[in-house]
């Protein structure tokens, strides 16, 4: 679904935003460009933002991420 008209961003580039550290309203709009137009995108585009961001809270960590830091923790 289209989130921003006037950028032609929608859920997905949200998603990979958040993926890629956005966290924030002003995040996206540097990233995506979300907002920084008419704005009439700003609800939507927050409440999607919230939702990436809870998807990505619940998701376990890459098993190469976990491996990568146990190596670091046992080298302490
Ligand atoms: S719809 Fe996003 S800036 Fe206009």
């Amino acid at each position: 679904m289209y989130v921003c008209v006037c950028n032609a961003v929608t859920e997905r580039h949200i998603g990979k935003a958040v993926e890629n550290g956005a966290s924030t309203l002003r995040d996206l709009r540097q990233q995506l460009g979300v907002a920084g137009e008419c704005g009439r995108c700003a609800t939507c585009a927050r409440d999607c933002l919230r939702n990436a961001l809870a998807e990505r809270a619940q998701t376990p960590a890459p098993a190469g991420l976990f491996s990568t830091l146990s190596l670091a923790a046992e080298a302490a």
